[in-house]
């Protein structure tokens, strides 16, 4: 059933997925040249998720989202939409929003996957959001998968200490006197798209010629570069969206980064002069799970920050493309 259009987007239920399987820094140090020293004083990562050969981005997916739904105390059949934002999709198509949706039969829901990297989960809660206040969307389920274990080149120290596998899943839905987002700012540069990318290799074969053989290619990243741009596209897109909500830094509750680096959400918070320990951090835990990051802190946020209804959250993330996102949600 429709929503009436002065719905504005509740956050109903989270849910996660995060692999059994731990993989330590001691463990990296079995794998390349590096040291649990170096790794925990650049980017403040102790361990990371690693899925096992079960657990795809889709099987990760379906258990965030039937979490989720049951927290919201909702049905499959209940949605009316269904996201899902990754960049470690199991097929080009089928979409893994159509693979999660047979999954939890939610047949005839609409359901498609959406690709900012890193910001995806955001842009996906943007895009939730519109569709809320368009008063056409009352369920919507939201789902930040990635296995990126499989595209990390394990030989390559620059790059496999950082990241690690996860899926967070939310229900929004639309409640009646609710303000939603209270502002959002998105944006891309793709001019500067090759400082961190991951390409297809077959996507650029030869015409009329068989695919290449092999699996994808792996991350590449400058990583001093991205630091750098990260760090300043999160806290001028903060700062607009803090903006157009008229809401100063002493309304915030809580800050939930993407969870990349620990130096980079130091330097955000420092350079937003928000207290620290109003800032959401489980990088140690997870390393940067890409889109399914935003997801697994909300969840692990209401309870650790003890987020009360009516708390204001800000939301800000950085990725691939490159991209990034913010909005100030309330709890
Ligand atoms: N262990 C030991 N040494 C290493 C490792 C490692 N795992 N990785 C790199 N090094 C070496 C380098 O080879 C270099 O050695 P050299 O001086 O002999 O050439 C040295 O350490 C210093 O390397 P730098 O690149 O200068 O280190 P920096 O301080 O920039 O830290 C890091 C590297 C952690 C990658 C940092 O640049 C960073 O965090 N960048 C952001 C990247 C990121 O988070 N990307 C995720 C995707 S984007 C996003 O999500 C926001």
């Amino acid at each position: 059933m429709p929503s009436r259009p002065d719905s504005g987007l509740h956050l109903a239920g989270t849910g996660v997925h995060l692999p059994a399987r731990i993989l330590t820094n001691q463990d990296l140090e079995k794998l390349v040249e590096t040291s649990d020293e170096w790794i925990m004083t650049r980017t403040g990562i102790k361990e990371r998720r690693i899925a096992s050969e079960e657990e795809t981005s889709t099987h990760m997916g379906v258990v965030a989202a039937k979490q989720a739904l049951t927290n919201a105390k909702l049905k499959a059949s209940d949605l009316d939409l269904i996201l899902v934002a990754t960049v470690t999709p199991d097929s080009f198509f089928p979409s893994t929003a159509c693979r999660i949706s047979a999954e939890l039969g939610a047949s005839g829901c609409p359901a498609f996957d959406l690709q900012a990297a890193c910001s995806g989960f955001l842009y996906g809660l943007i895009l939730a959001d519109q569709f809320i206040r368009a008063g056409t969307t009352k369920n919507i389920l939201l789902v930040g998968t990635e296995r990126l274990s499989s595209v990390v080149d394990w030989r390559d120290r620059n790059t496999c200490v950082l990241f690690g596998d996860g899926a967070g899943a939310v229900v929004v839905r639309a409640e009646p006197g609710r303000r939603g987002l209270l502002a959002f700012d998105w944006g891309a540069e793709g001019s500067s798209g090759e400082l961190l990318h991951l390409r297809n290799p077959q996507a650029a074969g030869k015409a009329l010629s068989a695919p290449s053989p092999g699996s994808p290619d792996c991350i590449v990243m400058a990583g001093k570069e991205i630091f750098k741009q990260a760090v300043t596209a999160m806290a001028d897109s903060a700062r607009r969206t803090m903006e157009k909500a008229g809401v100063r830094l002493e309304d915030i509750r809580c800050v939930i980064s993407h969870q990349a680096n620990i130096r980079i959400i130091d330097a955000l918070v420092e350079k937003l002069k928000f207290p620290r320990e109003h800032c959401f951090v489980n990088v140690h835990r997870y390393g940067n799970m890409s889109a399914a990051c935003i997801p697994v802190a909300l969840h692990e946020a209401g309870a650790e920050m003890k987020l009360q209804p009516g708390d204001k959250v800000l939301l800000v993330a950085f990725g691939g493309g490159l991209t990034w996102a913010s909005a100030i949600l309330e709890w």
